[in-house]
């Protein structure tokens, strides 16, 4: 009996430890990244000279004083190591040397990026590259860091995962021990992103200023929109800035080998206006030295960039949405201030138009509207209830909206922060599921079973703080329960939630108290699974 009470209390430690820990700050070390990286134009065709020449173009087109500063070398550049293990750069590609590479780059105000694998070998080696065997860093964690940033003095570093994906690594273990590792160098304030192609974990946001959340980026816009639709979903996880990395940029990129298809004046807008919103890095993947004037004009939008570059680092939640018309938005400069950055994007092959509702956007009142295209003061848009956006296939609109700000009501499941969330194949998550029965057509299901497994709205503001009816609208078709957690603390539960079946929804109310400003509100199980969520609304008593 002692035995069965003293697990019972552990239970109720790891239950609370599940629930209460983690909580949101908004203060951001970086801003996202922003450079170019010679992927997405040479591949594996580099050398040291065409390092020079494209970091040198980036200063003479001006885009460095625009933010563009990291010039980050991809796979390619390594030499199987030596037989004691050290790494190697090829010297028939880099003669002088990568330390003489960074510094040329230092040399012109720019920061340096290198590349290797959270594995054995690099991805390009996993195809034909056989130099990239072994190279990378399983079991050199620490010597490889320490040459790349103290000996070498590169900033940045972009970590792919073929090699950990061969030998069956851990993602969380084995990015650990490297960010343990750039920890141990000297040289601080390294930029660090993972590249494992899905979203990782809510674990990568402690170790890395940004990561990967899709497969590679092509020259063409299904790729494009594919990626855009992946990260619809992901935008909680960008916070505290640390970054969904929606993957290098094809604005200006030449055709893949034995494809036609290239990107639209439209659609570079398009691609440019989402990465900047979503806050992604930003890393230029054409060649700079035949890049047009038309897509040079777009990687220097300074309205996007602002947008991007925007000192709170937020994820941009759809806020509207008409089948494959969205309208995307986020606040700028401070939390429920006066000026939001929108976008919306038609992803769909036929033209569309969609009327953007100010209280959608969270305004109440008059709005002003000012176009990121054109640069200039829309009055004909401005408004107290909707203006109309007509929309060409795959374009989009961007504009910052500014005037008085109204209290959410509706807090939407897309648009939470599930604690044990990832997309790696596989991956035992909750997920953010499509239905036309659900808003915004997505609900959040697979939450509960283990205390950890919980739901989170992040930034629940109150204008005042008070008392709320907070109404969550749930399905599941067997009886479910969860207990509702606010800042931390324990402010009651629902049990016996149960609809007729998944997609047959039900409300279930609790009286909750918010502080005035930001407010976590946080879905925790109790015992077991917790049912579908799709949305809470909260009304002031
Ligand atoms: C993977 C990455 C790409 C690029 C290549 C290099 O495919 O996702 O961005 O770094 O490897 O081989």
């Amino acid at each position: 009996m002692k035995r069965i009470l003293a697990s019972t209390a552990l239970c109720a430690v790891i239950l609370l430890a599940g629930c209460s820990q983690g909580s949101i700050k908004y203060s951001v070390d970086h801003t996202p990244t922003m450079g170019m990286s010679f992927w997405n134009a040479f591949q594996l065709n580099i050398n040291e000279d065409l390092v020079k020449d494209q970091a040198l173009a980036v200063t003479e087109l001006g885009l460095d004083s625009l933010g563009y500063k990291f010039i980050n070398i991809d796979d390619g550049f390594q030499m199987p190591r030596d037989e004691e293990g050290h790494f190697r750069c090829d010297p028939a590609l880099f003669p002088s040397g990568m330390r003489a590479v960074a510094d040329y780059i230092h040399s012109l105000g720019l920061k340096a990026g290198i590349y290797t694998d959270a594995g054995d070998n690099t991805c390009g080696s996993e195809n034909i590259y056989t130099y990239g065997l072994g190279t990378g860093l399983y079991g050199h964690e620490r010597s490889d860091c320490h040459l790349f940033f103290d000996e070498w003095d590169f900033d940045f570093i972009k970590i792919d995962f073929c090699g950990g994906q061969h030998a069956g690594l851990n993602e969380k273990e084995q990015y650990t021990k490297i960010a343990n590792a750039i920890k141990s160098c000297k040289k601080s304030d390294i930029i660090f992103n993972i590249c494992r192609w899905r979203y990782p974990g809510t674990w990568a946001e402690d170790l890395a200023t940004s990561w990967r959340t899709t497969y590679d980026i092509r020259p063409w816009f299904a790729r494009v929109k594919y990626i855009i639709e992946e990260n619809l979903w992901l935008q909680a996880y960008t916070r505290n800035g640390h970054y969904n990395d929606c993957d290098m940029l094809e604005i200006g990129a030449p055709k893949w080998p034995g494809s036609d298809a290239s990107l639209t004046h439209d659609e570079e807008l398009t691609h440019m206006a989402y990465w900047c919103i979503a806050s992604s890095p930003l890393i230029m993947g054409c060649d700079m030295r035949t890049l047009s004037e038309e897509s040079l004009e777009i990687l220097k939008n300074k309205d996007l960039i602002a947008m991007n570059q925007d000192p709170l680092g937020l994820g941009a939640p759809v806020v509207q949405r008409s089948g494959d018309v969205y309208v995307v938005a986020k606040d700028m400069e401070s939390i429920m201030g006066p000026k939001r950055a929108v976008v919306v994007m038609n992803l769909s092959d036929k033209p569309g138009s969609v009327d953007v509702y100010a209280e959608a956007l969270g305004f109440k009142g008059r709005i002003k509207v000012y176009d990121c295209f054109t640069h200039e003061d829309r009055p004909d848009l401005a408004c107290e209830t909707s203006f109309n956006v007509p929309l060409r296939p795959h374009s989009s609109a961007a504009f910052f909206v500014t005037g008085k700000r109204i209290e959410k009501q509706i807090y939407d499941a897309s648009e939470s922060y599930l604690h044990n969330f990832s997309t790696i194949e596989g991956a035992i998550s909750p997920r953010y599921m499509p239905s036309p029965s659900a808003s915004l057509g997505t609900y959040v299901s697979g939450l509960g079973g283990s205390t950890d497994n919980w739901l989170q709205w992040n930034n629940v503001y109150s204008g005042k703080g008070g008392k709320y009816v907070a109404t969550f609208r749930y399905s599941c078709a067997y009886p479910t329960s969860f207990k509702v957690l606010v800042n931390g603390k324990e402010v009651g539960e629902l049990t016996d939630l149960v609809t007729q079946n998944d997609h047959n929804w039900n409300e279930a109310n609790l009286e909750i108290k918010l502080n005035k400003g930001l407010n976590e509100v946080r879905l925790c199980p109790i015992d077991g699974i917790m049912p579908n969520i799709d949305l809470m609304y909260l009304h002031k008593k």
